[in-house]
């Protein structure tokens, strides 16, 4: 595993997120849900590369911000009725740091 320090999660705001640009996989967008959990998907949607960085998360879910697939946060996979998804990647909290694996 290959962790790598991104930030505080205070540099994230709550139901936002925060990307990392132009790792070897593109461009990660790290959410953070309201219960303070972090989750990291590919900052492309599924449906036709719209930004899920700059979408709104509800639960566990984004909402993409183009057309409104609703993306699950820890799977990358469009909610039903939609079909896609999404790559995930590997993000922790510790110590109120962020972690990604990429
Ligand atoms: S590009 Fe995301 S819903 Fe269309």
């Amino acid at each position: 595993m290959d962790w790598k320090r991104v930030c505080t999660l205070d540099e994230i705001p709550v139901l936002g997120s925060r990307v990392v640009r132009g790792t070897k996989h593109g461009d990660i967008a790290i959410f953070r849900t309201s219960d303070d959990e972090v989750f990291a998907l590919h900052d492309k949607c599924p449906h036709k590369g719209g930004p899920l960085s700059q979408g709104i998360v509800h639960g566990k879910t984004v909402t993409c911000p183009l057309h409104s697939w609703k993306i699950g946060l820890d799977s990358g996979e469009a909610v039903a009725p939609d079909v896609g998804c999404t790559r995930p990647f590997a993000a922790k909290l510790e110590d109120g740091v962020v972690w990604l694996n990429a």
